[in-house]
């Protein structure tokens, strides 16, 4: 195949990219877009502070925006995301107890109900477990509501949308020896053992020299698939340049071609400049939109597998 979307394809998988309201303009961008891409996570424009900016009153147009680009060119679309720490409206950001709770659950069930039937997947709780060595919880005013806030707001996004899969998603969960990456496993195990509704782990997968590919990453993906949920690497960008960037990226792809419970790849963003990473060059196409050799090698490993 000559297109990541349609070579993911070939064995059941997808090839996402993360895409910005505000760039649906740029014909260099959507013409990318339209060719390479099978899925869809809006980077912005569904988080907590987009979806609803006002307690209680909802805003859907930038959302609605890439989900109906992507929908129209036959493309699917993963949520991102319900729950977070980050990215909370003004409102929010100062709540607790239980006012913050049902504010929390109000928002998964309206923006899950709003969207319903047509998400393949929601991230339904993002970055909830500390870095460094605990393999705790992360502090947070969702976290003081209490340690059942996740599983809370699974069961209502489940309630919400009974078709999607739900995920969590999570940064540095890639290498297995990680305290994070047991947390993270040790909830899920819980969650399958006692039936609370969860579908799948995202894996974001944001490398550079400080945080590398971890020779562990195919070992920490099926062990997750082990526990009977789907892996997904979520938001993939690896800083560096030519044929060592572009190796990084073969052994990510192979990674996840290697589990089959590993159901797709998404990359954060299309062009190096529509990064996040403001002065990297972290992803498969330069500024101009040409493939850089990242991208032969996705596609390359994609028409192996
Ligand atoms: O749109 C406003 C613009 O109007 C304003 O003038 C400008 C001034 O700061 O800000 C613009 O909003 C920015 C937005 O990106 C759109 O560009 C926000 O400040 C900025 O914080 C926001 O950054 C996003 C970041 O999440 C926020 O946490 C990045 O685009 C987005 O790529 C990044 O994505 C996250 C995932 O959601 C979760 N995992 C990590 C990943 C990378 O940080």
């Amino acid at each position: 195949a000559t297109t990541l979307g349609a070579a993911a394809q070939q064995s059941g998988r997808y090839f996402g990219t993360a895409v910005a309201a505000g760039r649906l303009g740029d014909s260099t961008y959507t013409g990318i877009l339209n060719r390479e891409f099978d899925m869809v996570t809006a980077e912005n424009e569904m988080k907590m502070d987009a979806t609803e900016p006002n307690q209680n009153q909802f805003s859907y147009g930038n959302g609605d925006r890439i989900l109906n680009q992507a929908r129209n060119q036959g493309k699917r679309v993963r949520g991102h995301a319900l729950a977070w720490h980050s990215q909370q409206p003004g409102w929010m950001q100062n709540m607790s107890g239980t006012a913050l709770r049902n504010a929390m659950l109000n928002h998964v069930t309206q923006v899950a109900t709003y969207y319903r039937g047509k998400i393949y997947a929601w991230d339904v709780v993002n970055e909830a477990f500390a870095d460094g060595s605990s393999g705790g919880r992360r502090d947070s005013n969702l976290q003081r509501t209490g340690n059942d806030w996740i599983e809370a707001a699974f069961r209502a996004a489940r309630a919400a949308d009974p078709g999607a899969k739900l995920c969590y998603n999570d940064y540095n969960t890639d290498d297995w020896s990680h305290a994070k990456t047991q947390g993270v496993y040790r909830m899920v195990q819980d969650f399958k053992s006692r039936g609370v509704p969860i579908d799948c782990v995202g894996f974001q997968s944001h490398f550079n020299s400080q945080s590398p590919v971890p020779s562990n990453y195919q070992t920490t993906l099926q062990n997750f698939a082990n526990l009977g949920v789907d892996v997904q690497i979520t938001e993939l960008d690896i800083e560096g340049s030519g044929s060592s960037q572009a190796s990084n990226y073969d052994r990510v792809t192979r990674a996840c071609l290697a589990v089959t419970r590993c159901t797709g790849i998404t990359v954060w963003g299309i062009r190096d400049t529509d990064s996040w990473r403001a002065s990297g060059t972290p992803l498969l196409f330069d500024g101009n939109g040409n493939k850089k050799a990242a991208y032969t090698s996705v596609l390359n490993a994609l028409n192996a597998g």
